[in-house]
């Protein structure tokens, strides 16, 4: 990519190399070995391969940065400003069901002497559909080689809304409903694909219009966050307070929707 940093490239390198295995379990559901890690939260042995290759190159790249992961969790760092923050797998359960809808996020988080943190670089791969989102902190968000924007959509009437709807097993669930029932009310469709950070990479590219969702985890959300601010969007939790880098509570979108959004879902 032109304008990609070494750094970026060293990120775009990892999720590509990573992919190459994935796309060959790709589609071979019976083959694939599943774990429940939880209701309605699997792994499978695609994911944790992942994992390891990406911490490998990357790791092999700035040794002393802390790496934080989906099935492994924190390992700590020599060196602790920066942290790479990875899903191997993000929509684990459309892998699954062979559904092309799943990607590699990496995200790269830089902490202040002040204990302040920001993503400053992020990249997220849908290998299937040969679909590399990225950016860096000021220099704008990229699909491939193509600069994106969010939509310029003002009426919510108008708008595609994504979002995630919780296992209901677990917290979160009923809460995940009213919501859909609020907005659904208000929008013109809501789509529940399954990858937290293909919604955020949407949101960036104008397919979608926004996004929202509770109880997300901070792989899920580190690279996204800054796709969509890059892409000239806002972020932030749904109370507005808070740190959306904890993925607790995101609303991500353009930002003549952001308060119409936020409104509808503070009250429901
Ligand atoms: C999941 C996806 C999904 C979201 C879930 C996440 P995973 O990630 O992002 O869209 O609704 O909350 O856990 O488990 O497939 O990496």
């Amino acid at each position: 990519m032109a304008l990609a940093s070494a750094l970026l490239q060293v990120m775009l390198d990892a999720v590509r190399k990573t992919a190459r295995p994935m796309l060959r379990d790709f589609g071979e559901v019976s083959q694939l070995q599943v774990s429940r890690k939880g209701p309605g939260d699997f792994v499978t042995a695609a994911d944790l391969k992942a994992e390891d290759t990406l911490y490998e190159l990357l790791m092999k790249a700035r040794p002393g940065y802390g790496f934080l992961g989906e099935e492994r969790g924190m390992i700590e760092g020599t060196d602790k400003s920066h942290t790479w923050i990875v899903d191997p797998i993000d929509g684990t359960t459309n892998f699954m069901h062979a559904m092309p809808h799943f990607a590699i996020t990496v995200g790269l988080e830089r902490r202040a002497p002040d204990g302040s943190s920001e993503i400053v670089a992020g990249v997220t791969y849908n290998p299937v559909m040969n679909e590399l989102f990225w950016a860096e902190k000021g220099k704008g968000c990229y699909l491939n080689d193509q600069r994106i924007r969010v939509a310029g959509r003002r009426d919510l009437s108008e708008s595609l809304i994504a979002t995630g709807l919780p296992f209901i097993g677990k917290s979160g669930h009923a809460q995940a409903i009213k919501d859909i029932h609020a907005i659904g009310q208000r929008v013109a469709g809501i789509r529940r694909l399954g990858s937290a950070a293909l919604d955020f990479a949407w949101v960036a590219a104008g397919r979608y219009d926004a996004f929202y969702e509770r109880g997300l985890k901070p792989w899920d959300v580190a690279a996204g966050i800054l796709f969509v601010t890059e892409a000239g969007g806002s972020v932030t939790t749904i109370e507005a307070d808070g740190d959306p880098k904890t993925g607790v509570s995101i609303l991500a979108s353009n930002s003549e929707l952001h308060p119409q959004l936020r409104k509808v879902l503070q009250a429901s």
